[in-house]
This record gives C-alpha cells, structure tokens and sequence, in this order.
C-alpha cells in the first residue's frame, strides 16, 4: 500500500494515528522535530504495531531536508499535524505560532507541488468556528472570529489549502476539524506528553490525581449552561486516529475540498468529566472553582454527521474509555516519555 507522510507525527494525535494506518497496512513515514514530542513514541507505536515505520528528525520547514525525503520516498498522501498548538502561549508569542504554523504548511505544499503529490489532510480545529456560530457546529457555517493567534492560524491554513486546491483541481484537501481529543492508546503505550505544566483539561486532571499537581482549577462555574462549567465535545484520540484512515482512503479516491468535523456530538460539563474520571479510575482529583479562564466560549460541540455519512466514520469509544485510557497511560508514564 501506499507511503503516507506524517509531518509532526511523533506527537499525540500523529503517533495514534501513526498505530491506526499501520494496522491497516499503510506505509508510515514520520518527519518530526521533536519540539514537543519525544522519539520514544515512534519505538512505542512499533512495540505496538509489530511494524517498522520511516522517521526523519528535521524541521518541516527546512526545505532541502524536506525535498531529501520527498525524493527518497513515494508519498502518495501528507498528513500535516505539524504545529504549534498551546492557546495562551499564543497570545503571548503570536510571531512565533504565525512562523511556524504557516511556514510549515506552505514547506508542505511546496515540495508536494515539485514532487507531485497530490492529497493532503490538514488538522484543523473547531476554534475556527470562533464566537459567532451556535452550537452544534456544521462544516456548512462560515467560520468565525477566533480569540486567539493559535486559532487564526488554523483559519489562515484552511484558506491556504482551499487556495491552493482551486488552482490544482488534480489535488485533494481534507480538512479536519477536531474538538477536544483525550485518551490514550488502550495499551497505555502512547498517550499525550505535555512539556510543562499542561494547558489541557484533562492532563492536567490525571497529573492531580498522580499527585504531580496539587489541584485542578475549574475555570469558572458561572456560566449559562446546566452545572455552570463549559460543555466540550470530548473525542478519544484512538476513534480520532481512525477517522484519519477514513479520511486517507477518501482523500485518494475523490478530488477537491472537503471539511470534516471529528468530534462525537455529544457534550460534557467539565465537573462532568472529571467526576467520570475520578468513579471510573477510583481516584480524586483534588479541585477548586476558579475565574473564568479568558477566550473560553461556554459550549462547543460538533454535528458529526458529515464523517459519518461521506467518511463512513463514527466514534466507539465512551467518556469512561477516554477516562480509563488516559488514567492507565498516566500510571504507566507518570513522567511521560522522559522516563
Ligand atoms: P503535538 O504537539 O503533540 O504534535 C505536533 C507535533 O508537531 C509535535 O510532535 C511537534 O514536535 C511537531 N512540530 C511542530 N512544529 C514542527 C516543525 N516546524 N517541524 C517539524 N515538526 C514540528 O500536538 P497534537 O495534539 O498531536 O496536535 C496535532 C495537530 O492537531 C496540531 O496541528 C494541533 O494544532 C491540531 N489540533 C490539536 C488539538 C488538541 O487538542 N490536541 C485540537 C485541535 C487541533
Ligand atoms: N479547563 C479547566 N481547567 C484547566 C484546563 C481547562 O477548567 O486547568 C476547562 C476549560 O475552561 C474548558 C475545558 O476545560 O472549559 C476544556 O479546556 P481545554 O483547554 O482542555 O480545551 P479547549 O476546549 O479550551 O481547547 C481545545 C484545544 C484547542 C482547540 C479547541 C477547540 O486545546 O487546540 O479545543 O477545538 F482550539
């Protein structure tokens, strides 16, 4: 089968994805600057799969290592998950998310051009939806104004790429739009690794209950919604992986653009979360109530009609197995890849 290039697939979603193409038989290659990933999960996904995979150490934007391994392979399909992703660090460093994010995507389409390969998946993220689109959100609704420099690159990068398609009606863009993926992989091999103290929910949760945190802030509990905390649309990464199969056998057998949400369509508080975190793994995560957290929006969740029907893709799993799978890869790595 063919080669698929995963820029920025040593990192969370793109070593589960890495996994998901594997054990379908895809060829994997991985290219990776390890900025926030380690290479330890590209043994782990081979301890996993039973499979060897390709990965090139160098930064997506460094065009002549690109060209290199674009010449040396046969890419039929670019996964582009290479990114800068920490929304309050973007506020403070936005030239530096604007240099990377962008830079990255255009290397990609660069070198795709010269070497002719033509389909390209891009993560995007449900933040482009920004503040003035009402919940569900469908792919049909234009986007909205983001409340952060990490969320206007991704509505920069769609307009790149859909761009880009409209010049090149050989090509293929597939768009997917995530909501909140958590979990890890069932075998407790491969999980997130937040350098730092975690900007993410649920991370910082399982940190708590290892005892790494002291305690968790909640982020406001005045909000209009039933508990008073925000509603998230919580997907584990593994039925995240697998829609970027889907989108795989998709992007190579249709031309053109087209936008996917990922997420399940179903909304949780964030008391809800992690009391289900706390019952199903039997531990506490020590909280407190804080102030709302700035650039938050109360409610976002996805129609996920769209994967389900032209992808053929649902989500399996539940919030307890994106509980579980998160607790067992926490207590198995309680200090991530740096053990
Ligand atoms: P991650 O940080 O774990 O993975 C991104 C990977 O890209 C890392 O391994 C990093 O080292 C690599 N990278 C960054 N810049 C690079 C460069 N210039 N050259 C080479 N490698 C580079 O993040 P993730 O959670 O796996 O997210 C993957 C993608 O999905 C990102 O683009 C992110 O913005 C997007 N996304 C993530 C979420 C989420 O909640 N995790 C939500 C929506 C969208
Ligand atoms: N939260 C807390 N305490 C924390 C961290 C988060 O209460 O310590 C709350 C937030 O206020 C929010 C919810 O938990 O209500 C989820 O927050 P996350 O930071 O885990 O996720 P976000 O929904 O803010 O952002 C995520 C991704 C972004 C993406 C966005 C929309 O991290 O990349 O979804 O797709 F842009």
């Amino acid at each position: 089968m063919s080669q698929i290039l995963l820029a920025g697939g040593a990192g969370f979603i793109g070593s589960h994805t890495a996994v998901e193409l594997l054990d379908t038989g895809y060829e994997v290659i991985i290219a990776d600057n390890l900025m926030n990933s380690s290479a330890k999960s590209i043994t782990r996904i081979e301890q996993i799969t039973g499979n060897q995979l390709k990965f090139y150490q160098l930064d997506i934007r460094d065009t002549e290592k690109l060209e290199a391994l674009f010449q040396e392979n046969d890419i039929s399909t670019v996964i582009h998950f290479a990114g800068l992703k920490a929304v309050g660090e973007s506020i403070g460093k936005p030239v530096m998310y604007y240099r990377n994010n962008i830079d990255t995507t255009l290397s990609l389409l660069e070198c795709m051009n010269k070497y002719n390969v033509k389909n390209i998946i891009f993560s995007s993220s449900a933040t482009v939806y920004g503040e003035e689109n009402p919940v569900p959100y469908n792919e049909e609704m234009k986007k909205g104004s983001c409340t952060n420099p990490y969320g206007w690159t991704k509505a920069m990068m769609e307009q790149i790429l859909e761009d880009t398609a409209k010049s090149d009606k050989s090509m293929s863009v597939i768009i997917l739009r995530y909501f909140n993926p958590i979990g890890a992989h069932e075998t407790g091999l491969i999980g997130e690794d937040p350098q730092g103290i975690p900007n993410n929910l649920m991370p910082c949760a399982a940190q708590t209950a290892i005892g790494i945190r002291d305690h968790l802030t909640i982020f406001g509990n005045d909000y209009d919604t039933p508990d008073g905390t925000c509603l998230r649309d919580y997907i584990h990464v593994t039925d995240l992986a697998k829609g970027h199969v889907k989108a795989v056998e998709y992007a190579q057998k249709n031309k053109g653009v087209e936008i996917f949400n990922l997420g399940t369509g179903n909304p949780y508080s964030v008391t809800e979360i992690v009391e289900t975190f706390e019952k199903v793994n039997g531990v506490t995560v020590n909280h407190v109530y804080g102030p709302r957290r700035d650039g938050d929006l109360p409610n976002c969740y996805a129609n996920a009609d769209k994967a389900m029907k032209m992808l053929g893709w649902k989500t399996e799993k539940t919030l307890e197995d994106m509980c579980r799978d998160l607790w067992k890869w926490q207590q198995m790595n309680p200090n991530g890849y740096k053990d």
